[in-house]
């Protein structure tokens, strides 16, 4: 499944996992965090994919709203990070996690009404092969949403400072990211970066 770089990232976040980072949402994430809920339009019956979960905690909100027959498909490359979902999620009927990398989806093409990358964009080695690769299991119509609740400047900034695994895993200007959806022939139906950074695509 992985390459060396992967494997690299992978214990890199096993480590934060262990640390209890990015575990929780604190108090002042959450006003934040309605207003991107209520920008991606998340119903219940829908298939949301989300790569990159973590400990699970937006996989947590995601499966309360979409409810059985719907259902979340979290994957992440760290095992320790999916340790921690698991204990979080797996009693939501409609979550299932998976180990796996975006750039090799184990998910049937066009079946996904949403895919929320949501803080781990900048950790996808090949941008464009993990939009290519998202593009094949959204269906028609369906929407990849690339987010932070935090400004881009923050967000590279904490990547410059916490390791070199992740040192170079900087997030584009909203601008160049649209364009690069674009080139992947999604609609962009949103591009802004201020506090908090938020990239939308309709695929076609
Ligand atoms: C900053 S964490 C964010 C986790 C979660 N989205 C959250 O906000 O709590 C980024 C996550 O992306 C995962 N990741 C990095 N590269 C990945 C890849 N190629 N495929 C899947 N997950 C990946 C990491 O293992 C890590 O758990």
């Amino acid at each position: 499944m992985t390459g060396a770089r992967d494997a690299a990232v992978a214990a890199f976040f096993d480590r934060c996992a262990i640390r209890g980072l990015m575990a929780e949402f604190v108090p002042n994430d959450e006003k934040r965090l309605a207003r991107l809920l209520a920008l991606w339009r998340i119903l219940p019956g829908q298939r949301v994919l989300e790569p990159g979960c973590g400990s699970g905690r937006l996989t947590e909100r995601l499966a309360r709203i979409v409810k059985p027959p719907g259902a979340v498909i979290a994957f992440d490359l760290s095992t320790e990070m999916l340790l921690r979902a698991s204990r979080r999620v797996l009693p939501a009927p409609a979550a299932a996690l998976m180990r796996a990398s975006v750039t090799s989806i184990p998910v049937a093409d066009a079946g996904i009404d949403r895919v929320i990358c949501f803080n781990a964009f900048p950790h996808f080695e090949n941008a464009g092969a993990a939009i290519e690769e998202i593009r094949r299991v959204l269906r028609p119509g369906g929407c990849l949403w690339i987010a932070h609740l935090e400004s881009r400047e923050i967000v590279n900034q904490r990547h410059i400072d916490a390791a070199d695994e992740i040192g170079g895993h900087l997030l584009p200007p909203s601008r160049s990211l649209a364009d690069l959806l674009k080139r992947h022939d999604f609609k962009i139906l949103l591009c802004e970066e201020s506090s908090s950074y938020c990239v939308g695509g309709l695929r076609r």
